[in-house]
């Protein structure tokens, strides 16, 4: 496994797909001071301030079935959230499915995409996580529009933080995460997410890939992953896909 590291880039995740393609192995990894064009989720930027984050991708081949591939989301938010906690004592909070925050303010963002899945070989079927975050930014670092609903470890922390130290613990947490779930499950996996929700019991508001927005009180992801909401009706929604926020009581989110 090679660890591939590059002071600018267009986006890490285009890259490690790349280097999947061409046979790359289980956890090599493409590591960058900056993106030029880095991906977000649901076709998204992602503003990547040089030398103050970690943006990252990771190439995994996961031993799961197919069904199981989207899931891996929740794993890479869970190594994440684990290893800035384990560094630095933080108390990282997990928005569904896998965005990384304190309190209401986000602090980092994944983006899982994947390359070979018709592979004929099940074990050739890969899947990049593409790790985003902000670390060593300070407030005056976010523009104006994020500074609002950003924040990063060392504003959270207090100190400024090493960011090889950080990325390679997130890889090995990531390695031995996707480790756990072939041997254990996803419903462990799930439990311990759990624990970090920041939506739980919460108003929030979805808004589905097809435009449908519903607000409601979120219930928690049940052992597949699937997000529960009871709208104001009642009724009960379960998500799959789309963008969750919190509801606007401070107005401060996206
Ligand atoms: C999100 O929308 O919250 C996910 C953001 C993921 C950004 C990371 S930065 C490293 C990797 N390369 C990319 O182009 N995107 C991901």
């Amino acid at each position: 496994m090679r660890i591939f590291s590059f002071s600018s880039i267009d986006s890490t995740n285009r890259k490690a797909l790349e280097l999947a393609e061409q046979g790359a192995d289980h956890g090599t990894a493409v590591v960058a001071e900056s993106q030029s064009r880095g991906r977000g989720r649901l076709g998204r930027s992602w503003q990547s301030v040089p030398g103050k984050g970690l943006y990252c991708s990771i190439i995994l081949y996961p031993n799961l079935p197919l069904v199981d591939f989207p899931r891996l989301t929740f794993a890479a938010g869970l190594a994440v959230a684990e290893a800035i906690d384990r560094l630095y004592h933080l108390n990282t909070g997990l928005k569904w499915p896998n965005d990384i925050y304190f309190g209401r303010k986000k602090c980092g963002g994944i983006l899982t995409e994947s390359a070979n899945l018709q592979a004929s070989s099940p074990s050739r079927r890969s899947v990049v996580v593409g790790i985003g975050l902000n670390v060593n930014t300070a407030e005056n670092d976010f523009s104006e529009e994020l500074r609002m609903r950003a924040t990063s470890l060392l504003l959270q922390s207090g100190r400024e933080i090493a960011l090889d130290e950080l990325f390679s613990c997130i890889h090995s947490g990531l390695l031995a995460e996707v480790d756990r779930f072939e041997r254990q499950g996803f419903q462990q996996l799930m439990g311990r997410w759990r624990t970090r929700d920041i939506l739980k019991g919460q108003r929030m508001r979805w808004l589905s890939t097809e435009g449908c927005c519903v607000e409601g009180i979120s219930l928690g992801p049940d052992d597949s992953g699937l997000l529960h909401i009871v709208d104001d009706a009642g009724c009960r929604h379960e998500v799959l896909s789309g963008d969750v926020q919190l509801a606007a009581s401070s107005g401060q989110e996206k």
